[in-house]
Parts: structure tokens; sequence; C-alpha cells
């Protein structure tokens, strides 16, 4: 049964789809890897990614039907706004990611993702999440602020946050990080992508 990782937030913009693609570009490393883009105007779908050892996954009818596929793991990316189609994806999903920027606006927008992953969280104990500082500056002490705001959420925190980096946009038609240059960016995807396994106990 494949381990399904969900990556949400209702704001767009917040680099659900770079971290979904660049996340499974780490995990095909050694897994069986799909990438399901549940937002319908998404690109990632349009992506040719089968060649890459990646296998792009249409949405099913029925979303628990993704728990029957053989791979190990797939990444479902989402779109930005709340829907029931959500609540459904995170009760199927082992782990929920929820990126977010660095700043007081992103604070109160990630509110009601949170509400809904407490729902989801309730009904099914077992499911994991944590938060994704991502698209952070150099030198910025503003993440510092908003991470104290938001341990009242009780929403774990992921050790590895992701800077703000050209090579991250790039990724997206170049293959994804690993086949770029820029070391610091390679390193932070596959500490996230560790930081993840390790939480979903792969
Ligand atoms: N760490 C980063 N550093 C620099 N640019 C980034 C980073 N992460 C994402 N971006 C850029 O930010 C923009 C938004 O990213 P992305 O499309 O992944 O967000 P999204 O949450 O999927 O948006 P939407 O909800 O609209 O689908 C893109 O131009 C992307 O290249
Ligand atoms: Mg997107």
């Amino acid at each position: 049964m494949p381990q399904i990782i969900t990556i949400a937030h209702q704001k767009g913009g917040v680099g659900k789809s770079t971290l979904s693609f660049n996340l499974a570009h780490v995990f095909k490393n050694g897994l069986k890897v799909g990438l399901c883009d549940t937002d319908l105007q998404g690109s990632l779908s349009n992506l040719q990614l089968e060649v890459d050892g990646i296998e792009i996954l249409p949405i099913p009818n029925e979303i628990s039907t993704l728990k029957l596929f053989d791979h190990e793991i797939i990444i479902i990316d989402t779109p930005p706004y709340l829907s029931n189609k959500l609540s459904d994806l995170f009760a199927i999903s082992n782990f929920i990611l929820i990126p977010t920027k660095a700043g007081f606006l992103d604070y109160m927008a990630i509110k009601s993702t949170i509400v809904l992953l407490k729902e989801s969280m309730q009904k099914s104990p077992t499911v994991k999440a944590g938060i994704v500082f991502n698209m952070i500056k150099q030198q910025a002490t503003i993440k510092a602020e908003v991470e104290k705001l938001l341990e009242d959420s009780a929403i774990d925190i992921m050790q590895t946050f992701i800077t703000d980096r050209v090579s991250y946009t790039r990724s997206v038609i170049t293959g994804g990080i690993l086949k770029s240059t820029d070391e610091k960016a390679k390193k932070e995807i596959i500490s996230l992508a560790d930081e993840i396994l390790n939480r979903i106990g792969i």
C-alpha cells in the first residue's frame, strides 16, 4: 500500500507544486513514486514525467482507490482553495505537508488549512503533518517570529526549511533540483524528503 503524502495550503503560490515536483524527484531514487495533481488548473499534470521515473497519476473518481496502487509513495499536489475534496484527501493521507512563506499575512492565511487538518487528525489519529517554511530569504529573522506564532497551532514545524532560490523556479523545467548545480538547494530538498520519510517510518 502506498504512503500518501499530500501537499496542501489554501493559499496560492506558497510552493505546493514546486515542492511536490522536487520531492517526487528525490523519492524516485529508490522508491516507486506516483504524482497526482488534483489541481485541475495545475501544471504538473501537463509535464511528461513518466520518462523521468515518476508516474503521473490521473485523479481517480474515487480518491481512496489511490490506496490500491502499487507505488511506494504517492505525492498529491492540491489546488489553492479548501474543499470537501481536500478533507477526503487528508483522510487517505499518511503525511500532510503544509508549505508557508514566513510573513504575518501568511500566518493569518494558514489558519483555515490548520483547522481542516486538525479535524482530519481527529478522525484519523495516525496521520502525521508538518508545516514547512518555504521561500525563506537569507538572514531573515521573521521566520523565527512566525514560528513562534505557529507554536500555538500544535502542528509540527519541519526542521528543514527551504530558502528562496532561483534554482527552485527553474527546477520544474530542468527535471528537478537534483539535476541543478545548486548544492544548497539540493541539500534542502533531500533533507526535507528524509525528514518526511522518518516521520512516516520508511
Ligand atoms: N523556494 C523557492 N524559491 C524561489 N521560488 C520559489 C520557491 N518555491 C516556489 N517558488 C516559485 O514560486 C511560485 C509559486 O510556486 P508554486 O506554483 O509551486 O506554488 P503553488 O502553491 O503550487 O501555487 P498554486 O496554489 O497557485 O498552485 C513559482 O513561480 C515557483 O517557481
Ligand atoms: Mg500549484
